[in-house]
Order: structure tokens, then C-alpha cells, then sequence
């Protein structure tokens, strides 16, 4: 290997996104992507913006950040519009940790936080969850430089109460970022974005890939105080969201009307889920996502997994500990939904 690779990045694993298969037919519900298509006003804003790609975009996002400030009470300056909250979790890393630093992640969770993590030759202080997923006892955080918590939570679904966000917020040395990351909070009873007055050091990141139905735009927000926001966007590409993916996000995030019956429907489908798989005999936990993390009493996870691809329904299984006897389920159409039930169902019963 090529000695300039620095060796952080040629002793790290690269993040395994979820299996996009190429031949279509199948009922996808592995990537928490949202069923039903963007905003119609937000696909006629990008169709006509399509035109104008031979000039450069807006450097600043600035229309993304006014929709987004307006929508959750805050300055645009608080707000940072990214390539997809991905970008954004990398700013963090990249901005406040270094080589030996330690960057503080609660397992299972969100694996992304690891690899970049690893990017950067940072140390991750691992904090277990215990299988209820509520927050664990807190070790010594005192030389912790980020704290990496999604909420509600990825992949068990189940939501913090703002007492236990506040919790966090209070053990965090004033010398770390708590960065809470709601990339499924829409789908949830409540958002962090009103500690941001009382807690400084506290770094919100969103997502418009599953709530707007957007995943394949790549655009997220960061939402922290000005004086952060003004350091990030030092590290920012400037010219990180395209002209189109501007003026789509902007679109979506000012038709509430829209997204609001997006919600619901996912959520009335959610709750069909949770009744389904507990008339199967699993155990789902109570969701306030837009996916559902099943554990499976009486049948191989894996096993399901596998079986219920060949008959081309694709959820997602991981090998974690904790969850390895767990299927973690998007919620999808009421169709797709009942497509998985059956075929559950079916599998299980070629087992008796
Ligand atoms: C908890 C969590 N955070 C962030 C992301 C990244 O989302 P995106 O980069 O599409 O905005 C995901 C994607 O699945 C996620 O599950």
C-alpha cells in the first residue's frame, strides 16, 4: 500500500450501507426510505431549475436555510444545509476531533459514527445499551471531544425522553459537542431544537432523505448555535448542495401540508406493523420511527432474513450482539406491509 494512505485510513473497515439491488422486484423495506414520492410543488420547483445547472449554485444554501430556520424557530444562521446528514456528521468529526482523540458512541447505533471515527484516528469510547435501549449509566466523559446520540433511536426505533437528552446534556463536559441526531425525529412526539437556547455546546443534524421522501437528493441540516455554525462552514465543500437539490429542499420544507399527511400515513402503517408482528408471536419494540426493530423469540433472525430475501422482500439484519436476534423493518406502504406479513407468516409456518 501506498505509504501516503495515512495508516488510520488503511486499518479501517469501510461503512457497509444497506443492499441496493439492481434488479428491481423487490418489496424494499432495508433502508428506512420513505414510500411515497417528495412534495409535488418541491419535484416542479427542481424540474424547473433544471435548466440553470450550467451556473453555479448559491454557495451559502441560502433559501435551504431560511425554509429550515422559519420551520423550527431559530436564525438561518444556526442552520447549515449539508449533502445529506452524512456530510454534516462528518464536518463534526473532522472539525473537532484528531488523531488519539476520543469521540463517544452508544452500541448499537448508527455504525457511521464509527468510520468516521476512523477517518480521523480517533479513539470511540463504546457505551452500551442494555436491551430496553434506555440511557445507559453514563461513564467519565470528562476528555470526550463529540458525543454521537440518535433520537429518537437507530436502529431500535424507541424514543429518549427529554429528561434523558437533558441528562446527557448535563454529563457532557463543556469541552464536547452533544450531537443529537434526529434524522428520524419527525416520525417521533418531539424535537431536542428547543435545548438549543439553554445548552451551548448541544449540535442537532436532520435529515430530508426519510420524513421529505428525499434520500436520493442528499440533503441534511445541521442546527447549532451561530458561533458554531460560523466554524463549521469553514470545513463545509462550498458548493455542497447542487442548485436543483436547493431549490427541492427549500420547496419540501415549506409544503407542511404535504409533509404532515406524510407523516400520518406512515405512522398509521406503523401501528399495523407492531399489531402484525406481535400476531406472528415476535417482539417489536414500540417505534417512533419511520422503521420497526422486531426481536424474534422463536426463529433464527438471520435465518428470516435470508429466507425472506429469496422471496424478495430485503429488511435488514445485523450481526451486533445485542440485536443479532433482531430484523429491523421500514415501514412501507400498507401494501408492502402486508406482502412482508404474509411472508412471515408463510416462512413460519413451513418451519411447524
Ligand atoms: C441515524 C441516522 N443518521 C444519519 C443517517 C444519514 O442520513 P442521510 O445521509 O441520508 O441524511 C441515517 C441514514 O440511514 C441514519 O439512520
Amino acid at each position: 500500500m501506498n505509504r501516503a494512505i495515512r495508516s488510520a485510513v488503511q486499518a479501517m473497515s469501510a461503512y457497509i450501507p444497506g443492499e441496493q439491488p439492481e434488479d428491481g422486484g423487490y418489496v424494499k423495506l432495508n433502508q428506512n426510505e420513505n414510500p411515497y414520492p417528495p412534495s409535488a410543488k418541491a419535484l416542479a420547483a427542481m424540474q424547473a431549475e433544471l435548466c440553470k445547472v450550467g451556473v453555479y449554485p448559491e454557495s451559502s444554501n441560502r433559501i435551504v436555510r431560511e425554509a429550515a430556520a422559519e420551520l423550527y424557530g431559530v436564525a438561518p444562521e444556526q442552520v447549515m444545509a449539508v449533502n445529506g446528514s452524512d456530510e454534516m456528521l462528518r464536518i463534526l468529526c473532522q472539525s473537532c476531533a484528531g488523531e488519539g482523540d476520543i469521540i463517544a458512541v452508544f452500541t448499537p447505533g448508527f455504525t457511521f459514527y464509527k468510520t468516521l471515527a476512523a477517518v480521523q484516528g480517533a479513539n470511540v469510547l463504546s457505551i452500551e445499551f442494555g436491551k430496553d435501549f434506555r440511557l445507559p449509566p453514563l461513564p467519565d466523559l470528562s476528555d470526550v471531544k463529540l458525543i454521537f446520540l440518535p433520537s429518537p433511536h437507530a436502529p431500535s426505533g424507541i424514543a429518549f425522553t427529554p429528561e434523558e437528552i437533558v441528562k446527557l446534556l448535563e454529563s457532557a463536559p463543556e469541552t464536547a459537542l452533544v450531537v443529537i441526531d434526529e434524522a428520524y425525529a419527525d416520525f417521533g412526539e418531539w424535537t431536542a431544537i428547543p435545548l438549543l437556547k439553554d445548552y451551548p455546546n448541544l449540535v442537532i443534524v436532520r435529515t430530508l432523505s426519510k420524513s421529505y421522501s428525499m434520500a436520493g437528493l442528499r440533503v441534511g441540516l445541521g442546527i447549532a448555535s451561530t458561533e458554531i455554525m460560523s466554524q463549521f462552514d469553514k470545513v463545509r465543500d462550498y458548493y455542497n448542495l447542487d442548485r436543483v437539490a436547493q431549490v427541492g429542499a427549500a420547496a419540501a420544507l415549506r409544503d407542511q401540508e404535504y409533509f404532515n399527511a406524510n407523516i400520518e400515513k406512515i405512522k398509521a402503517t406503523r401501528t399495523r406493523l407492531i399489531k402484525g408482528l406481535k400476531e406472528l408471536g415476535a417482539c417489536p419494540y414500540e417505534s417512533q420511527t419511520n422503521f420497526v426493530l422486531v426481536r424474534l423469540t422463536e426463529y433464527d433472525a438471520e435465518k428470516m432474513y435470508l429466507k425472506l430475501k429469496d422471496r424478495k422482500v430485503l429488511v435488514r439484519y445485523f450481526s451486533t450482539p445485542q440485536i443479532a436476534d433482531c430484523l429491523r423493518i421500514t415501514v412501507g406502504t400498507d401494501k408492502e406491509i402486508d406482502t412482508l406479513l404474509a411472508e412471515m407468516a408463510a416462512i413460519l409456518k413451513e418451519e411447524k
